[in-house]
């Protein structure tokens, strides 16, 4: 992988090519492929690289579950025209074992972090092997996951690692279930009350630019999900940088919040965010 971006990034100072990239897991759906077509678009060549990460999963989590679909992947990048896909196995990213030599700062430590212990650390660790390893110039990264791009353009700074990060809007389905892999995990029954979780979010967020104090808003939120068959594991308004729990309205007028949710459907758990200013 090395020796083809080296390539690409020497072949004449003057032809220096900018290299687009977007790491997955995966069992690729629409979400990932705006990544590819927005990467596609401000890059000369653009890289996806396809790798279950163990390090990010806990022990009691879906490592061994996760869908896997790699020959569909390979066929809807071929279509994308993207210029690599790197799929490395678990023992060349990790030859000594599977180990996180990466500690993610502190905006990993609410929200998923409370629920998911040293998930960001592994996510850390692998998006940094994947960096040396691809050379992007810019990385790109869904919303969806909005507490990892926080992650990630936090330890980027840090490091002065030389990569632009780029978010880009989470893709929904048209009933606003974000699209997700683990997505197919759900009953059709857990599919139809799936959709509730962003309806909640949008419900919020029109609370709270309504002036609504956030504790309420919270716990009202919190009781229509649980009412309606969530299993909450977070339902939290936050700082967008920080990630530190927004507690009032008023000291946070013109700030950037993010709403952020932890749902348990079933045995399925999904994840959503709104993010707008106050
Ligand atoms: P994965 O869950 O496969 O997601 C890969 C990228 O696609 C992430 O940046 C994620 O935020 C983005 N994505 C997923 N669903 C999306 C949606 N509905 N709309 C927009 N973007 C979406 O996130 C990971 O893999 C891993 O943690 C990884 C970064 C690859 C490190 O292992």
């Amino acid at each position: 992988m090395r020796a083809w971006s080296t390539r690409q990034l020497h072949a004449k100072a003057e032809k220096s090519k900018r290299i687009g990239f977007v790491p997955t897991m995966g069992f690729l759906h629409s979400g990932h492929l705006a990544l590819v077509t927005r990467a596609k678009k401000e890059n000369d060549a653009v890289v996806v690289s396809i790798f279950v990460n163990p390090t990010q999963f806990g022990p009691t989590e879906d490592f061994n579950a996760y869908p896997r679909n790699l020959k569909k992947d390979l066929a809807l990048l071929k279509k994308e025209k993207v210029d690599a896909v790197f799929v490395p196995s678990a023992t060349a990213m990790y030859p000594d074992g599977v180990k996180s030599t990466i500690n993610a700062g502190p905006e990993s430590k609410p929200l998923e972090g409370q629920f998911r212990k040293g998930h960001f650390d592994g996510v850390c660790t692998v998006v940094v092997k994947l960096f040396d390893a691809v050379r992007p110039t810019t990385a790109y990264f869904g919303q969806k996951d909005f507490q990892q791009t926080r992650v990630v353009e936090e330890m980027v700074a840090r490091r002065k690692m030389p990569v632009k990060i780029v978010v880009c809007p989470t893709v929904r389905e048209a009933d606003g279930l974000a699209k997700s892999s683990r997505n197919v995990y759900l009953s059709p029954v857990e599919r139809a009350i799936a959709p509730v979780l962003h309806q909640t979010l949008l419900l919020v967020k029109k609370d709270l630019l309504a002036g609504e104090p956030v504790g309420k808003v919270e716990a009202t939120a919190f009781g229509v999900l649980a009412l309606t068959g969530f299993n909450v594991q977070y339902f939290s308004v936050c700082d967008a940088k920080t990630l530190k729990p927004l507690r009032s309205f008023k000291a946070s007028k013109g700030k950037r919040v993010v709403v952020a949710v932890a749902a348990y459907l079933g045995k399925t758990r999904l994840i959503d965010n709104s993010l707008f200013s106050l």
